[in-house]
């Protein structure tokens, strides 16, 4: 019997810890502590192996498949490589079955060999699904197991093009005597996978739920045995989705899908901006549209501001779909160095339409919307702002200003409001240049009438 080692690791974030502890050092979650148990020692001594030169080996098989979903294939950079794994992860409910569901169907649908391994759903219920989303191809395989050891040897048998595991965390190793969802089955389930998965050619995709709770083993613990990661997310009250590359070893991890859940399974949203401005109000106080980067994709979004006078008391700031320390930022500098006081004002900032907003580049339309939302006075509506605010109030250049532009005046706004450096835009666009946020507020009202 090999040498055996016990100890202690977070079921959330894969934190491992000498003594058990009720809460995690790692993430600070409570209860997520399990015991493990792993390898002691050296080991045996093995022979040694012949090395050889990396040039004698063939690069040429890292190229990826397309799946047929043009968001999917575009955030994995071509789509899934043969033999590579990839982590799904969300939120319970969020959409990952119906979208690798519609994946499965799509690569299935070119003669290429699926096959979907349902923990968690009986077949017959999958079956049901799909055949809401289209007609369901020949060659899209169903193994209603959870035996790991089962799995592995019908992967090897049947050697799919694709595998899909519906999820990591209703697995079970026989071996181990921990339950299905704990770290021990987990980890020992994803490594004979990813094992199966290198030997036989498949391109397998792991799902895994994230719970806030930490009820069960997390992705995170999984993160560095994948190739890739994708996460998908959105907000429940909206029907978007957005699938990101957490981590990817085949390529850039910038772009990102854009779905909306619909009756009919997940849609691709091909154009993110129309969408996101598609119920604006014209000729509202504390609106400011912002050409924002979404990966290498501009996407315009609208930012909205309320001020709501709140007592004789410093400012109270919210914000939903941008981070709230950093509208707090914003609305310091707006005071401090633009002049406008949010004093005794409640300041809510939202991102309009279930967008999220995660680059600097819009903090000048940010800025603007509150000073707008302050003044109770509207922007004219053909007019976008795109610059990221320093301390001092300068307005600092941003990545990819042409293409930025170039996507607002495809959808109709013929006046932006720039940093300094920017070089021109648009033919038909009017630039007006600030150096400053106090620069941007002096100009405004000579060149559109605004409000300050
Ligand atoms: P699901 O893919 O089962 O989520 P996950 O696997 O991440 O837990 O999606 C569940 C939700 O999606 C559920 O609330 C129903 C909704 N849904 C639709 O709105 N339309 C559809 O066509 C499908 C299949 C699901
Ligand atoms: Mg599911």
């Amino acid at each position: 019997m090999a040498k055996q080692r016990r100890t202690f690791v977070c079921r959330s974030c894969g934190a491992e810890t000498p003594a058990w502890t009720g809460q995690c050092n790692g993430c600070d979650g409570w209860a997520t502590i399990e015991e493990v148990v792993v390898a002691a020692g050296r080991g045996k001594p093995a022979a040694a192996r012949a090395v050889q030169s990396l040039d004698s080996y063939d690069g040429s098989t890292s190229v990826p498949n397309p799946v047929g979903l043009a968001e999917v294939d575009r955030v994995l950079g071509g789509g899934l490589v043969a033999g590579s794994v990839t982590l799904l992860s969300g939120e319970p409910g969020i959409g990952k079955s119906t979208l690798t569901l519609q994946l499965a169907t799509s690569v299935a649908s070119t003669g290429a060999g699926v096959m979907l391994v349902t923990g968690e759903e009986a077949p017959s219920q999958v079956a049901a699904r799909a055949a809401r989303l289209g007609p369901i191809p020949a060659s899209l395989m169903v193994l209603d197991d959870t035996a790991v050891e089962t799995i592995v040897s019908t992967l090897a048998a049947e050697r799919p093009a694709v595998a899909i595991i519906d999820s990591i965390q209703t697995l079970r190793v026989g071996e181990l005597d921990a339950s299905p969802g704990s770290v021990s089955q987990v980890r020992e389930a994803a490594a004979r996978l990813v094992g199966a998965a290198k030997t036989n050619g498949v391109s397998l995709v792991l799902i895994g739920h994230v719970t806030k709770d930490g009820a069960l083993a997390g992705p995170r613990l999984l993160e560095h045995v994948v190739d890739t990661v994708l996460s998908f997310s959105g907000d429940r009250h909206h029907d978007l989705r957005f699938l990101r590359a957490v981590k990817h070893r085949f390529g850039p991890t910038t772009d990102v899908g854009l779905f909306e859940m619909t009756g009919l399974g997940l849609e691709a949203v091909s154009d993110p901006s129309g969408r996101f401005l598609a119920d604006r109000r014209l000729d509202t106080a504390g609106s400011m549209v912002v050409p924002a980067l979404d990966g290498h994709r501009p996407v315009l979004v609208e930012v909205q501001a309320l001020a709501s006078p709140h007592g004789d008391r410093p400012a109270a700031i919210a914000a939903e779909g941008l981070s709230a320390s950093r509208a707090k930022l914003i609305c310091a500098v707006l005071e401090q160095r633009g002049g406008v006081s949010t004093y005794g004002q409640q300041v809510f900032v939202s991102a309009a339409g279930g967008a999220s907003i995660v680059e600097p580049g819009a903090d000048l339309g940010v800025a603007l919307a509150v000073a707008s939302a302050i003044a109770d006075r509207p922007f004219p509506s053909e007019l976008v702002a795109c610059g990221e605010l320093g301390l001092s109030g300068e307005v600092r250049s941003v990545p990819q200003l042409e293409r930025r532009l170039g996507e607002a005046f495809r959808l109709g706004f013929r006046t932006a409001i720039v940093p300094n450096s920017a070089g021109d835009g648009p033919t038909g666009m009017r630039l007006i240049r600030a150096g400053t946020i106090s620069d941007a507020l002096a100009q405004l009202p000579a060149a559109v009438g605004a409000p300050f």
